[in-house]
């Protein structure tokens, strides 16, 4: 008898097949952060019509005071998701936090910015967390309350439901009397939009190709690259951009093994960033835990900066 020997794909395998296996394409926005992926989002950070930023790191600068105030001074700080080197440093002196926990999948990445965040601050005692922050996780013991930290509109890369489960376990992770500061990208024009993903240098174009080329280096891929375009659209009804990568003729490909085919203008969908009006962001908040302290935006109502206060256990919805 033979035996058929399935190779062990792993998670990023695992997830590109059962994505290009279904009716409508789709490969969740994770995986675009490979390390080119991740150098080509620091390059989209700093283009012309990437506002979230450059915007958000305004407001952390412009309103340090109310941020100490609100978000409570001296407590531990708890990052999710870390790695932002510029924004960091502004909420610890905000805040003044003794006690930084950053929360990264990467430990790499991890390593860097602790390196140079202690390097900097010699009194500042850092305890990483090298995971993943959407799944429950157990912080060492700190004297609470606790800040948490969440920033980039990264919140606007998960669906509405996901969104709301994601924000209840950081109010369960954090603990009564927690606050959360949080980024939350806004709804605007359409093209204002369009453009912050579709940039004219085509840097977004080159990030969201690169998950292409990822596939073809690790996973045996033959896919051909020069046949896909990127695409950005604004869906006003769902309050998201998506992105998208579109094949420009009908095209047939391997990856890891098992071949796919797509029509001429079939598209692989890769990334969801939702934005969220003010009142939708206080829905947000309520929804999952939370109670809204302060907002503010920027004078052209680009990207909204929160501060939020856990409820009460028995009083959340
Ligand atoms: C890192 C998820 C906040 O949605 O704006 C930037 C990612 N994608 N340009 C965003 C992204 C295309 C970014 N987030």
């Amino acid at each position: 008898m033979s035996e058929v020997v399935t190779p062990v794909l792993g998670d990023f395998g695992e997830a590109v097949i059962t994505g290009l296996s279904q009716a409508r394409k789709t490969i969740p926005a994770r995986y675009l952060y490979d390390v080119r992926g991740s150098e080509l989002f620091e390059e989209i950070t700093r283009l012309p019509e990437y506002y979230p930023t450059r915007t958000e790191t305004a407001l952390l600068k412009g309103h340090a005071n109310d941020i100490g105030r609100l978000a409570g001074k001296g407590r531990p700080l708890i990052e999710f998701g870390a790695g932002s080197a510029t924004k960091t440093p502004l909420i610890l002196d905000a805040t003044s936090a003794p006690i930084y926990v950053p929360i990264d999948i990467s430990g790499e990445f991890l390593e860097e910015s602790i390196a140079a965040l202690a390097a900097s601050r010699p009194a500042l005692r850092i305890l990483p967390i090298a995971g993943d922050f959407t799944q429950p996780l157990t912080l060492p013991p700190l004297d609470g309350p606790l800040t948490g930290f969440f920033p980039g509109s990264t919140i606007g890369n998960f669906d509405h439901r996901a969104a709301i489960d994601l924000l209840r376990s950081f109010r369960a992770t954090l603990g009564s009397g927690a606050r959360l500061v949080i980024g939350i990208d806004m709804r605007k024009n359409s093209r204002l939009l369009e453009a912050a993903y579709d940039d004219a240098a085509g840097v977004t174009a080159a990030f969201n190709l690169n998950l292409l080329r990822r596939i073809n280096r690790e996973l045996d891929g033959t896919i051909p690259v020069e046949a896909f375009e990127h695409r950005a659209v604004w869906h006003d009804g769902l309050g998201r951009i998506e992105m998208h990568l579109a094949a420009t003729r009908a095209i047939g490909f391997s990856v890891a093994g098992r071949r796919f085919s797509m029509r001429d203008g079939e598209t692989i969908h890769t990334e969801n960033s939702y934005k969220y009006a003010p009142g939708e962001a206080r829905l947000l908040a309520r929804a999952s835990g939370w109670e809204p302290l302060a907002f503010w935006t920027d004078p052209d109502a680009l990207f909204g900066l929160h501060v939020w206060t856990a409820v009460a256990e028995e009083l959340q919805p």
